[in-house]
């Protein structure tokens, strides 16, 4: 019979996850730290490994900090300038970076070109390939343009390997691609698993920190998030990058989400083209280039990504449905890039708050355009008004971009932000903007800034008599009486 968990502890054995390695005192049945079922095994005491030796800490002394020179901490800059940007002007010496990101989103491309570039400059770069074979990595290469010769490369999963090379070369950046795909050969464990990339991460850090060399290590993610792989290990690394978009589309984001060495929020843009990642410092063409302003349901929403304004369009379409009525209670609406629950609440404040009918039983569909994902709640207004003027029929005026988020009773809240949005949307050629009444912005020069307190008080502005005189299409859903928020 299995000893309760004090008598094992008193009796000094600890117990191991043969999946993720933590150890804890007590056994339990799930392991607390990975969650997996049934693994963890006994490890006596005895085999224990003995504290190792450590340095000689009778001669520690600590130092007046302001005598320290910060220099060591200043960036190199890679030459790839939307990367810099995210990483506040390069890559800091003895730092580890993990770039993490779906597989086929273009991780090893930009980490590709952003050793080119360096190696370009004349210094010696090295890439560690662990996933894909150096003729297969070569192949990717030729795509890129001519690999200059201080680019150095290692085929092989072998982390011992890795810090023999880097030991001997020094680079000036070492890429390693995958975490998932090296191994530490003294673990049992599969590479992939969590202890495996816990201890070649912890084994590289001290690498880099030992060497002064910077790493960057690249970690994949599922399509859900799974945290169980590299972004179990956020902790020992100094910084982390997340490189995401829409894999059928080209737009790519770069953004910071920790970062020991500057600021977080900076978001870096590329479009993936066939002869690699090109860095799009200004977005909006690539966004709203293909906008037809005319149709129904069609809204420009200033996102922002991380502290960085993008434009994105939002679009609204209502399927074939019934007779208009007073709420659509069809199913859930069917989204892209936006999350369907806040699209579905939307929905329902529209039908509740506001004079628009939207007709009951339609299939309801909202997207945003270009493959960004837009998670802000400042997309609220945009969302709402998009499902709105398809219902009414009837588009915006082209001039007007919207951003605020909605509460349940109708009203349009305060977001952060605005005075970066209005400067980005009047960059881009809208003049217009319907905001929330309460972001104290001062409009800036050449554009209309219209704050409501309403949802309904925005569709009447942006759709409704008196806020737009262009030829009324049919106004479907557009009876006279008032909301009854406005009650
Ligand atoms: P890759 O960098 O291998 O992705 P990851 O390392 O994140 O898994 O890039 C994968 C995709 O990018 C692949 O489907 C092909 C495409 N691609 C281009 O469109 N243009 C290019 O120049 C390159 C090199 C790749
Ligand atoms: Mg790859």
């Amino acid at each position: 019979m299995a000893a309760t968990p004090s008598a094992r502890a008193r009796s000094g054995e600890s117990f191991a996850c043969r999946d993720c390695g933590t150890t804890s005192l007590r056994w339990a049945g799930r392991c607390p730290a990975c969650g997996a079922w049934n693994t963890l095994a006994s490890v006596p005491a005895q085999a224990r490994p003995s504290r190792a030796p450590g340095p000689d800490v009778t001669a520690a002394r600590s130092v007046p900090l302001a005598e320290v020179s910060a220099t060591a901490a200043l960036p190199l800059a890679t030459g790839v300038g939307e990367l810099d940007r995210v990483m506040g002007g390069g890559v800091v010496g003895g730092s580890v970076t993990l770039v993490f990101g779906p597989p086929g989103i273009g991780k090893s491309t930009l980490l590709f070109q952003v050793l080119s570039s360096l190696a370009g400059r004349g210094v010696d770069v090295m890439l560690a390939s662990a996933e894909e074979s150096l003729a297969q990595v070569s192949g990717r290469a030729s795509r890129l343009g001519p690999v200059p010769d201080r680019l150095l490369a290692l085929e092989g999963p072998e982390v011992d390997a890795i810090e023999v090379a880097v030991e001997r070369v020094r680079p000036a950046l070492v890429v390693v691609d995958s975490l998932q795909s090296i191994s530490d050969p003294e673990l049992t464990q599969a590479a992939g698993s969590l202890a495996q990339v816990r201890a070649c991460v912890e084994r590289l850090t001290r690498l880099a920190k030992s060497s002064g060399v910077p790493f960057f290590l690249v970690g994949h993610v599922t399509k859900d998030g799974d945290l169980a792989g590299p972004r179990a290990v956020e902790h020992l690394v100094d910084t982390v990058v997340s490189f995401d978009g829409d894999r059928h589309h080209a737009l790519r984001v770069l953004n910071a989400v920790k970062h020991r060495f500057g600021p977080t929020g900076e978001v870096g843009i590329f479009e993936m083209r066939d002869d690699g990642l090109r860095g799009v410092p200004d977005p909006g063409p690539l966004m709203l280039g293909d906008r037809m302003p005319d149709v129904p349901g069609s809204v420009v929403f200033p996102s922002l990504q991380g502290r960085r304004p993008l434009l994105v369009e939002v679009q609204a379409l209502l399927g074939p449905g019934t007779a208009p009525g007073a709420a659509a209670s069809g199913p859930r609406p069917r989204a892209l890039g936006i999350d369907a629950a806040r699209a579905d609440l939307l929905l329902a404040v529209l039908a509740c708050r506001t004079r628009v009918a939207l007709p009951s039983g339609a299939p309801v569909f909202v997207a945003a355009v270009g493959g960004i994902s837009v998670t802000e709640p400042a997309a609220d207004l945009a969302v709402a008004l998009a499902l709105a003027s398809v219902a009414a029929e009837r588009p915006l005026p082209p001039e007007v971009v919207v951003f605020g988020e909605l509460g349940l009773a109708g009203e349009v809240r305060l977001v952060p932000g605005a005075d970066r949005r209005l400067t980005e949307a009047l960059r881009a050629g809208f003049t217009r903007a319907v905001v929330p009444a309460s972001c104290a912005v001062a409009a800036p020069a050449g554009m209309l800034v219209e704050g409501v307190r309403t949802l309904d008080e925005a569709v009447a502005r942006v759709l409704g008599p008196g806020g737009f005189d262009r030829a009324p299409g049919t106004m479907r859903g557009w009876p006279t009486e008032p909301a009854p928020a406005s009650r």
